[in-house]
Parts: structure tokens; C-alpha cells; sequence
């Protein structure tokens, strides 16, 4: 089967897709699988043979015309963090195509992309998560309901990840600054109440109709919260398996299921919550529908804590992809 490898994006975390992009390269059954990288960047599409040649990609049909054959691509394996890659953007384009691909549909990865509306559909469905407060550029009418919240608060671009643009503040004082630095990633900026508590991320996918958790993460960031540098650059603890009771764990697992189910997930997808002690439940933070698959990734880290090769598990990602 001829897999198309898609990585790169127009957003901030291209360079996080790239390296995912390597890990999965390296990762591939070769024996099962050709695999086409193919970066989509803001300068255009061109798939990237190993002789170094940029080859454009033919927008009407994403096939690929190399040494004089036209390369027709089974499915798409979706290593874009944001947009257009885990957004719904590109989604929407395969579908229109009929080409099978990785992740979640584009209705499902349009939704899950805004902070927002994820809590808001989550927690609909009985899920706990934090008070929060929108704020959108131009039209600032709630802007005092912000204050208004519990702090600390967290303050991101609604439509973002890696923690780019995110802050943590601890009082009235530095709100301001944090919403322009959240603006200057996006037009929406979520203003969110910490919920105090340890916090688990979990990848989870499903294989042969089964969803399937993967043993979950404790990150204790060094950092004031898990932020960019913490995230990449080795300023957090990440803990997997976590160490934690098995009636923790299972609600976290439970939880994690059940949002999958919820929201209509498909391929791997990586949850974060924090575990509230006196709630005596997990928090949902988010859903990230393209989790990272770097060296610094926690995906990566899981599947090796589940006692799989990532070779395996991108075989069940690309035949769940194609079933
Ligand atoms: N948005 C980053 C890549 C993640 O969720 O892992
Ligand atoms: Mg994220």
C-alpha cells in the first residue's frame, strides 16, 4: 500500500509535525507499506523523495508525478499538528477525494481544535471540565466576565497547541498582557481556572472496532505549567506509566473512552486532564486529534510503556486508516 506521509502546516508547530514526521518515517513496516513524505507549507505542496527533488503535488487529485509514473496514495498519514492538518482543513479535502487517512473526520477535528467547543460539547456530556471565558478579538463585551474567574487562570489562543501563546497568571495584574500575547496567535483566546490536581495525558485509538488505551502519562512540569520548553526541551518530568492507584487510573481510562466515544474519534488521539482530589474525578483540558510523535512526544512514549513497537502501532493506525 502507497502511504502519503503528510507533515509541515502553516502554523507554529510545523517544526514539531516535522520531527513527528521523522519518528514516523523510521517507524513505518517498510515490508507492508511505501511511504511517500509529502510537506505541505505555506510556499506550497511537494512531496520530498530522498534525492533532495521538490515535487509538487496535484492539488485536484494528491497524486504525484515522478520519473514519469503518477503515484496514486491508498491513505494519508496525518503528521500536521494544527492547521491545516488537525483542523478539519485537510480532512475535508480527503474526504472530497474519498482517500482514507488517519486521524479524526474533519467535522470531529473542526470541533475538537477549539478549546471551546470541545469543553462545551464535553461537558455536555457529563464530562468535568474548567470554568472558562472566551474572549474575541473586536468584540470584547465579556472581557469583565475574565476577571471575574477564580485565579490562577490559564490564558491560551483557543485555536492553537504546544502551548504556544499560553500563560499562566496568577492574579488580575498580568490578565492584560497574557490576552495580547494569546491574541498574537489567534483571534479567539481562552481564559480558563486552573483546577488544582496531578495531570495525566492518554493516548487513545481504537483497533478491530475496540478502543484501546494506552498507559497514561504523569507530567510534572518544572515549569510553572507543561509549556513549550517543558513539553519539548526537557523541562518536565514525564512519568509513564504513571505511578498512581488503580481506581485513579480507571477513572482517567474511563473518562478518556468515553470522550472518544463522545466526540467521534478515530486514529490516535491524546487526552489530558487533571485528576482533582476532591472531585474525585479527572478534568479534561483537551483533546489533541494529532498528538505529537517526536522523540519528546508522550504518544511514543506510551506505546513503548504498553510493551509494543511503534513499528506495530502505526500498522494498526494505518490498517484502522484503511478498514
Ligand atoms: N500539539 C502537540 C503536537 C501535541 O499535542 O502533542
Ligand atoms: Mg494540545
Amino acid at each position: 500500500k502507497k502511504i502519503a506521509l503528510v507533515t509541515g502546516g502553516y502554523s507554529g508547530e510545523a517544526e514539531i509535525s516535522y520531527k513527528s514526521a521523522i519518528t514516523v518515517e523510521n517507524n513505518v513496516d517498510r515490508s507492508k507499506f511505501d511511504v511517500y513524505k509529502i510537506d505541505i507549507n505555506p510556499e506550497g505542496w511537494y512531496y520530498l523523495p530522498a534525492d533532495g527533488e521538490k515535487v509538487p503535488v496535484n492539488k485536484s487529485d494528491f497524486t504525484v508525478s515522478y520519473n514519469g509514473t503518477t503515484i496514486h496514495f491508498d491513505a494519508v498519514l496525518m503528521c500536521i499538528h494544527g492547521t491545516p492538518g488537525e483542523d478539519g482543513k485537510l480532512q475535508g479535502y480527503f474526504d472530497m477525494l474519498n482517500l482514507p487517512y488517519t486521524s479524526c473526520d474533519a467535522a470531529t477535528s473542526a470541533l475538537t481544535f477549539n478549546k471551546r467547543y470541545t469543553v462545551a460539547v464535553a461537558s455536555f456530556a457529563g464530562i468535568k471540565v474548567a470554568k472558562s471565558v472566551l474572549l474575541i478579538k473586536g468584540r470584547m463585551e465579556n472581557a469583565d466576565e475574565a476577571a471575574l474567574l477564580q485565579f490562577p487562570v490559564f490564558v491560551k489562543p483557543n485555536n492553537g497547541g504546544s502551548s504556544i501563546g499560553m500563560s499562566k497568571v496568577n492574579s488580575k495584574d498580568g490578565l492584560q498582557a497574557a490576552i495580547e500575547k494569546a491574541f498574537k496567535e489567534d483571534n479567539q483566546v481562552l481564559v480558563e481556572e486552573f483546577i488544582q490536581g496531578r495531570e495525566f495525558t492518554i493516548g487513545v485509538f481504537r483497533k478491530k472496532g475496540e478502543i484501546i488505551t494506552l498507559p497514561m502519562t504523569e507530567v510534572v512540569s518544572k515549569n510553572e505549567f507543561f509549556d513549550y520548553e517543558a513539553k519539548y526541551l526537557g523541562k518536565s518530568d514525564e512519568i509513564t506509566p504513571a505511578v498512581v492507584e488503580e481506581t485513579i487510573a480507571e477513572k482517567v481510562r474511563e473518562t478518556a473512552r468515553n470522550i472518544y466515544t463522545v466526540l467521534n474519534c478515530r486514529g490516535i488521539v491524546r487526552i489530558d486532564f487533571i485528576y482533582n482530589e476532591a472531585a474525585g474525578a479527572p478534568y479534561m483540558l483537551e483533546v489533541n486529534t494529532v498528538p505529537g510523535q517526536s522523540d519528546a512526544s508522550l504518544v511514543p512514549q506510551q506505546v513503548r510503556a504498553m510493551g509494543a513497537t511503534l513499528q506495530d502501532f502505526y500498522t494498526d493506525v494505518i490498517e484502522e486508516a484503511l478498514s
